[in-house]
Formats: C-alpha cells, structure tokens, sequence
C-alpha cells in the first residue's frame, strides 16, 4: 500500500473542517495509519518546506503553516497519493475544481486548507518528519475485501 503525508492546515482546523476533510478520505476508501493534533514549529516548517525556500510567497508560507493547530496524517491505500492529491484540487481555492477540497471549502490563495504529499520520494521524507515508524500502524479495515478486489492494480 501507497503511503502519503497529508496536513490539516491552520484555517482547516480553525474553521472546523477537520472531521468533513476526514471523512472524504475515509469515504474514498483510504486508511488512516498515522494521526496527530500539533502545533508546527518554525524549524519543522523550514525543513519541510526547503523546496520552496526563496521563493516570494516562502515567508508567508513559514508564517501560516506555523500559525496555528494542524492535523498531520498518514493515509495509506494504493495510488493515495494521486487519489489524495485529486480530492485536494488545485493549489488555490478560486482555480480548484468544485467537487475537490480546495474546490469545495476554499477561495483563497495562500489559505489552502490542506497539504498532500507529491510523489513517492517526498512522501517518504515527509512522513519522515512527522512520525516514528512505530506511530505508523500496520492494519487493514474490515472492508479491505470491499474496496480493492484481490489482484487489483
Ligand atoms: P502543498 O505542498 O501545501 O500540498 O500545496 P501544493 O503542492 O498544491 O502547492 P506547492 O506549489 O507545493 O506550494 C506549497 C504551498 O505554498 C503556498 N503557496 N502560495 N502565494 C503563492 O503564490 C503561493 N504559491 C504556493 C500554498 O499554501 C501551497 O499549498
Ligand atoms: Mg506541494
């Protein structure tokens, strides 16, 4: 099964969205291994959002990120991070399609609501961040059998 980091944002915890967020994961048929409630500390936000270091919006990125309570998450499922990354839509809520998450609870351009893990290697260093590996746990849902077929690719 595919693994991948996603985080409630600051304004998805502030606005009381974390349950109807939850629940569209859990709708689709993936499956929480790993959750947390935390405030990010400024280094932790710094090492997660290298990649973007330099880059005009870095700062406020840094500053919203850290500004508040957020959600971390492991979803697990195969392709979760394609799947996860659909639901969220595009990274600003006035372009994302109605029906995503972004699409749906968001019109801003910084407040996002939500973040999700680009490809295998960065939800990997990702995960890495949030969580021990023995945080993570290794089980499958009762209707495992009635989300993938045996032999589904
Ligand atoms: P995320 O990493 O949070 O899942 O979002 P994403 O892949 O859709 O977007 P990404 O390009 O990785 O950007 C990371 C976060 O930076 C903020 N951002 N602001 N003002 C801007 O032009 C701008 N561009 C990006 C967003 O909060 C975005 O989620
Ligand atoms: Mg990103």
């Amino acid at each position: 099964m595919e693994q991948t980091l996603i985080i409630l944002k600051p304004d998805a915890v502030q606005r009381r969205l974390m349950g109807r967020i939850i629940q569209r994961f859990e709708e689709k048929g993936l499956c929480v291994v790993g959750m947390k409630l935390m405030q990010i500390s400024r280094e932790l936000a710094e090492r997660h959002y290298a990649p973007h270091k330099g880059k005009p919006f870095y700062p406020g990125l840094i500053d919203y990120i850290t500004s508040g309570p957020v959600v971390v998450m492991v979803l697990a499922g195969n392709r979760a991070i394609d799947i996860t990354r659909t639901m969220m839509g595009k990274t600003f809520g006035y372009e994302a399609a109605p029906g995503t998450i972004r699409g749906d609870f968001g019109a801003s351009r910084s407040f996002n609501l939500l973040h999700g893990s680009d490809a295998p290697d960065t939800a990997k260093t990702e995960i890495a961040l949030y969580f021990r590996e023995t945080e993570l746990l290794d089980y499958a849902p009762s209707d495992q059998a009635w989300v993938y077929p045996r032999n589904d690719v």
